[in-house]
């Protein structure tokens, strides 16, 4: 029988639910892959299982609560011992694109106020070059065209071209992100240097955050059909 994607998204959960320990606090991550280990941890806590955790998305949120996963803010816990999410792009250098899901400012600000975070990721995810997958930037609704325009010639700068396109709702609406800003999907295919880029997309005032963790993960758990593969530590 074939082995899904799913399959595999399930099996990376598992291998990173075996890092989680008694009293620890986690970060837990948004997207398809998350929601397996949310799932799984969820299984752990009905058995016993004492933890802290703070979603990276009101979607997340959602589905701890129905789980009866004990839930913290970001604010009221001191460091987090361990972030778990998914990413919609990853490379040999653990560098990644996040925010498929548009949860990418919420993953970053827990996975970087994170001990370790850790990536789980069906093998597909694997990539030689970043940006096949459209980059996600969060951007602030006021100015949107201005700081589209500006994306566009930061990018050039680092030799990335393409559209970029203000996401939509399968309602043909503007998608609005969990803080209430919008997010532009850049369609740059390979990007040369992510390093520059993520640089200087940082530095665009109107850009709230952007979907390149660059040095935030600290391993990725790869499964496919062969199994399970880990990057990194
Ligand atoms: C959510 O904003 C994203 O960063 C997700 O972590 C990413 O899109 C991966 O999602 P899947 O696990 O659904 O592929």
């Amino acid at each position: 029988t074939a082995f899904s994607s799913d399959a595999a998204k399930r099996l990376a959960a598992a291998e990173a639910l075996k890092l989680v320990a008694p009293g620890m606090r986690l970060g837990l991550g948004t997207g398809s892959t998350a929601r397996h280990f949310v799932d799984l941890l969820g299984a752990r806590v009905a058995g016993g299982l004492d933890v802290i955790c703070v979603p990276t998305s009101e979607q997340t949120r959602a589905q701890a609560e129905q789980l009866f996963i004990p839930l913290a803010t970001i604010d009221s816990v001191p460091e987090l011992d361990l972030t778990v999410d998914g990413a919609d792009e990853f490379d040999a250098r653990l560098r990644l694109i996040k925010g498929g899901g548009g949860a990418l400012l919420r993953e970053k600000i827990v996975a970087t106020a994170s001990r370790r975070m850790i990536v789980i990721a069906d093998s597909s995810k694997q990539v030689k070059t970043l940006g096949a997958f459209p980059l996600p930037v969060e951007v602030t609704p006021f100015g949107l065209e201005v700081t589209c325009r500006m994306i566009r010639a930061t990018a050039e700068a680092t030799g990335a071209t393409g559209s970029i396109r203000p996401r939509q709702t399968a309602g043909g609406k503007a998608f609005i992100s969990d803080n209430g800003n919008y997010i532009v999907d850049c369609h740059f295919g390979a990007l040369p240097d992510p390093d520059e880029l993520a640089r200087r997309l940082s530095a665009i005032p109107g850009v709230v955050e952007h979907g390149l963790f660059i040095g935030v993960a600290k391993a990725v758990i790869s499964a496919g059909p062969e199994g399970v593969e880990i990057f990194g530590r």
